[in-house]
């Protein structure tokens, strides 16, 4: 059985990342075994740590405040996920602007909410709320120089009803992403 390596990055609440964890680490699928060799926090005091350390898996901290510069940092990201192994890195609510330098060296997608092109960010559900679009959703794609702007790998989308509560509007987002994040990280490694 093959078996493929991801790293997943998070900087926050980390409910992405415990769905990477549940749904993929360790599991076995038709074509292949899953495992999470690394997961990486920017933020010492980010609640997904204690997500991560309930799966086993003891968080590295690349703390960026410390980093002179964004390439430094990206540096220590590189460094960290080159020496795991992991053949594809997963940005599950990964807050920081990455370097070219990063997106040479790494194979990476990301995780964003809206649906690109539009609402490119870090105010992305503020703003499809409010715009006048009858539809709004999510998308995943392959992380590239431009901010929000690799190659879209999948997207899910629902209608906006009348009325629509902020709350309920990012409650969905957030319920597609939950979805959608471990099972396109599935299909693209499970293949032949
Ligand atoms: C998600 O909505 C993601 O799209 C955004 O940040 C949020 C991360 O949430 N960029 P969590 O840390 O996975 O709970």
């Amino acid at each position: 059985m093959v078996i493929k390596k991801i790293a997943i990055l998070f900087s926050g609440t980390g409910s992405n990342l415990e769905k990477l964890l549940a749904f993929l680490h360790q599991q076995t699928f038709e074509h292949c075994k899953i495992e999470v060799v690394a997961t990486i926090c920017n933020r010492p005091n980010a609640a997904g740590i204690e997500k991560s350390r309930a799966y086993g898996i003891e968080p590295i901290i690349i703390d960026h405040t410390r980093y002179a510069s964004r390439e430094a940092f990206d540096e220590a990201l590189v460094e960290a996920i080159v020496k795991s192994g992991a053949e594809l890195t997963v940005l599950a609510g990964f807050m920081r602007f990455l370097t070219p330098y990063f997106t040479e060296h790494i194979k990476a997608i990301n995780l964003h909410p809206s649906l690109l092109p539009l609402f490119k960010g870090g105010n992305a559900i503020k703003e499809s709320f409010e715009s006048p679009m009858k539809v709004a959703g999510i998308s995943i794609h392959y992380v590239s120089e431009e901010l929000d702007g690799g190659e879209i790998i999948a997207q899910r989308c629902f209608e906006k009803y009348e009325g629509m509560p902020f709350e309920d509007f990012e409650a969905k987002i957030h319920a597609l992403e939950h979805e959608l994040l471990p099972e396109t990280v599935k299909n693209l490694l499970n293949r032949n």
